[in-house]
């Protein structure tokens, strides 16, 4: 599984690029926003931090416009995937920007008949929002397995499934276990999911031991 940060701050991204973890990076308008800084600027000190993909979403909402958008996007850095809304706007827009070789990711998906449609018009990626869901008392996960089940069932649909919208360790393994290509994951959450108290307690023990032994290793 890969696993993309889902931040347009720069600096978490270097630093969790050094754990060689990172495989792609996400943004959306809100994180841009967030950043405070010029989404161009932005996008390409991204781009040259991370080799994998990097997500820069079109704010138009009508194809030609979006289709202007995502091109000026895309000409920021080749690694830069386009990201569009599940509209059929959007998907108009796949059609012709993935026909002049860019990635597209297909954001807010929140229905695996939305992610059918995605992956029919050549999505590279599809980002089903499971957060999202869980927030109104949906399932989720249900609609990652449900995505994985039919993306299975036809050889053609090769768009990779980005799970989005991910909110707690358990959402990234639940996301590895339903068969997710991709977790985009926020820093605080990727950072956490190596923790877990019997590995501290245990090197806390051993280390323990080992100085009472007296011996060392080199
Ligand atoms: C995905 O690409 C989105 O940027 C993101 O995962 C949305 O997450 P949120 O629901 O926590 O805003």
């Amino acid at each position: 599984m890969q696993f993309f940060v889902d931040t347009a701050d720069v600096e978490e991204i270097r630093s969790l690029a050094e754990t060689g973890m990172l495989d792609g990076v996400t943004t959306n308008p809100s994180l841009i926003m967030k950043a405070g800084r010029p989404m161009a600027d932005v996008i390409a000190e991204i781009a040259g931090i991370v080799d994998g993909p990097v997500s820069a979403e079109v704010t138009a909402i009508e194809t030609a416009q979006m289709i202007a958008e995502g091109r000026r996007l895309a000409e920021i850095a080749p690694n830069v995937a386009v990201k569009l809304p599940l509209t059929w706007d959007g998907l108009k827009a796949c059609r012709a920007l993935t026909a002049d070789g860019h990635m597209v990711n297909i954001t807010l998906c929140f229905s695996s008949a939305q992610a059918l449609l995605a992956a029919k018009a050549g999505a590279t990626f599809v980002s089903p929002f499971i957060g999202r869901l869980d927030d109104l008392g949906l399932d989720g996960m249900k609609l990652i397995e449900e995505i994985r089940t039919i993306y299975d069932n036809y050889e053609e649909l090769q768009t990779e499934v980005l799970a989005a919208s991910i909110r707690t360790t358990n959402h990234v393994q639940l996301a590895a276990l339903g068969g997710a290509d991709i977790a985009t994951v926020p820093p605080a959450i990727l950072t956490k999911l190596i923790q877990h108290p019997l590995t501290e307690r245990g090197l806390e023990q051993f280390l323990a031991d080992w100085k009472t032994s007296g011996q060392s290793i080199l």
